[in-house]
């Protein structure tokens, strides 16, 4: 059984048909991802999923579930947790901080016992530094970081959410090719290692090939084509809609 199941999920907005009765599953365990130019509708499918925005039709059913329409913070609860994105990290705390935060939420703590729960709590954040790789800057300022590094704090902070299924869009946005490559890395690695089930945006393909399971490609809204990456690489409509694409 899959985990996710967007079943013929649409939405448009005004006379746009940003997704257009996409049909994708994701099984438990399964390292996915969600290819297609800018403006194919990678963004607003993630927010269908996530409860960021209601389908005009279709539905969405999450591990055995009906979430169609529940808001962002109860999907969150049920396991369907989203990368958080730049403005979600605290510049101003430091990197140990940040994650020790959501694993504070995560508890369901009250603040009033902070300063008990940040010791009760610090294995954990310490397990979920080194986990993204960020042990040795714990102590830094979140807001000093390299875009890199950025991405594996919001990486720290998803995890620390025990997310049954994790979304991450576009999660090399604004990296360099080396920040790029050590960031895809670290996804490979996480889903290999804490058998994550991770479904990831991305518009460059030869980021997804290396280390995607199964592709699907979003094209003006469409599904255009699902599939392992080999099938993938080998369909003619996607080789079309990328010729020529220098992204
Ligand atoms: N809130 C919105 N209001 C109006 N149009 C939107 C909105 N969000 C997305 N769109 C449009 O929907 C289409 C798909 O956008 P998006 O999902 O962001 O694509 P991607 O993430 O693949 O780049 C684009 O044409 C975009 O302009
Ligand atoms: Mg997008």
């Amino acid at each position: 059984m899959s985990l996710l199941h967007a079943q013929s999920v649409s939405k448009s907005f005004g006379g746009v048909q940003a997704v257009s009765r996409v049909d994708v599953q994701v099984r438990e365990g399964e390292l996915a991802c969600i290819i297609g130019p800018n403006g194919a509708g990678k963004t607003t499918f993630f927010n269908l999923i996530t409860g960021y925005v209601t389908p005009d039709e279709g539905r969405v059913i999450f591990d055995g579930q009906d979430i169609t329409g529940l808001p962002p913070h109860r999907a969150a609860r049920l396991g369907l947790v989203r990368s958080f994105q730049k403005t979600h990290v605290f510049p101003q705390m430091s990197v140990a901080e940040n994650v020790q935060t959501m694993v504070l939420v995560q508890k369901k703590r009250s603040l009033d016992f902070l300063s008990t729960a940040l010791r009760l709590e610090r294995d954990e954040t310490e397990e979920l530094l080194a986990m993204v790789g960020l042990a040795g800057s714990a102590r830094s300022l979140a807001g000093t970081l390299s875009a890199g590094d950025r991405k594996r704090l919001e990486l720290g902070i998803a995890l620390a959410a025990r997310p049954k299924l994790l979304l991450l869009d576009e999660p090399t946005c604004g990296m360099s090719p080396t920040e790029t490559a050590s960031t895809i890395e670290l996804i490979q690695r996480l889903g290999r290692e804490q058998r994550l089930t991770l479904l990831f945006t991305e518009h460059k393909m030869d980021v997804v090939f290396s280390i995607a399971e199964r592709i699907a490609v979003l094209h003006f809204g469409r599904l255009i084509a699902e599939g392992k990456p080999e099938d993938i690489r080998a369909n003619d409509e996607v080789r079309r809609v990328y010729l020529g694409d220098t992204t």
